[in-house]
């Protein structure tokens, strides 16, 4: 049995306002605002890695848990913006941490990594593998972030979110569902980079190391899996949508989580919303936002919290966490 020990966050200084976007393609503060809800999101500086981020993130957490790096047998790192496409993120992280005895890998589950990396890492000390394990979400979306495309380049940001679990005698993970569906892999995608489309002249020319999305057809599929995913999670934990004292949902767009709370009959005081001041950090939103909802005192002993996901590949997550 496990549960969360600490948690942490960061994000770069530098701020990105919707007006300082107004300068650089076709929008407006008013258009960004009403069709997201975003207003501002975070960019790291050039040469910052995902695990820079995931550095700071993972030191506050470390100190709210009380533990040392050296204490960490295995580091998780959710993300789609990795340092390297090997080693993983995982590693540059224990290096920086000076987490000798961790072994390290990624997930990559682009918006929902944070949930499949939690569920990964409560599973390794359900089993008794390990005792002490960091899982982090860490993301550098302005590296992908094609800044001439005004569709996209207005919805992301940089951030990373860390937590602590150890094992316990009491499981703080009550139940999780994961989902995917590969096929619809197109609507939301990097194509280029990868053994299909290795970097070359004509992959940059024709700008496929960017982030491409079919937004449209993204919402609504969101909008059904996400429900779909808290309910699944809270049936197999045996609890209904009334005892849910905080749902976190992915911070892709605030019409997206409305909607996810109107259908899931959840009054919006219950649903946690920081997409105004980061915009969309894929793995790291879900991270950042169990984060900062604790440190607002949103989340108590006993309080019933659902993790709820959607991201490129597609997949999508949900996990429910009685707070101990
Ligand atoms: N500023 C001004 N106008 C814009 C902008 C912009 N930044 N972007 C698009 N428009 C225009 C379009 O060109 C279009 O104009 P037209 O009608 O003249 O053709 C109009 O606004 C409407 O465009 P839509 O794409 O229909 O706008 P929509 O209301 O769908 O909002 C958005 C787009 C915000 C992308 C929305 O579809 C969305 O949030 N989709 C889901 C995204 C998501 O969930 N992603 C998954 C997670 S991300 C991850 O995994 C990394």
């Amino acid at each position: 049995m496990a549960k969360i020990i600490g948690l942490g966050k960061y994000v770069p200084e530098k701020v990105l306002t919707n007006f300082d976007l107004e300068k650089i393609v076709d929008t407006s503060d008013e258009w960004i605002t009403t069709r997201t809800g975003i207003k501002e999101r975070h960019i790291a500086h050039k040469g910052v890695g995902a695990s820079h981020l995931a550095y700071e993130a993972s030191k506050i957490a470390f100190k709210r848990a009380g533990l040392h790096a050296g204490d960490i047998d295995l580091i998780i790192v959710a993300t789609i913006t990795p340092d390297t496409s090997f080693p993983s993120t995982a590693c540059y992280l224990q290096s920086l941490l000076k987490a000798n005895k961790a072994a390290c890998f990624d997930v990559s589950a682009a918006c929902a990594g944070f949930v499949y990396a939690l569920t990964t890492g409560w599973q390794f000390i359900k089993s008794g593998l390990y005792k002490n394990v960091l899982v982090v979400g860490s993301e550098v979306l302005s590296t992908i972030t094609d800044w001439s495309d005004r569709s996209t380049c207005v919805l992301f940001g940089d951030g990373a979110g860390a937590a602590v679990l150890t094992k316990s005698n009491k499981d703080n993970f009550l139940s999780a569902y994961l989902g995917g569906d590969g096929n619809e892999a197109e609507l939301l995608i990097v194509p280029g980079g990868g053994s299909r489309h290795p970097a070359s002249e004509e992959t940059v020319k024709n700008k496929l190391h960017f982030i491409k999305m079919r937004g449209n057809e993204l919402f609504r599929i969101a909008v059904r899996v996400m429900v779909k995913a808290a309910k699944s999670a809270l049936a197999k934990a045996e609890l209904g949508i009334e005892d849910v004292d905080l749902l976190i949902p992915h911070q892709a767009n605030d019409r997206i989580i409305s909607a996810v709370a109107e259908r899931l009959n959840l009054p919006r005081e219950k649903v946690y919303v920081n997409i105004t001041r980061y915009g969309n950090m894929s793995s790291a939103s879900s991270a950042v936002a169990l984060c900062e909802a604790y440190e607002e005192g949103k989340i108590k002993k006993d309080s019933v919290v659902v993790l709820d996901a959607f991201g490129g590949g597609l997949v999508w997550g949900s996990i429910v966490i009685k707070w101990g």
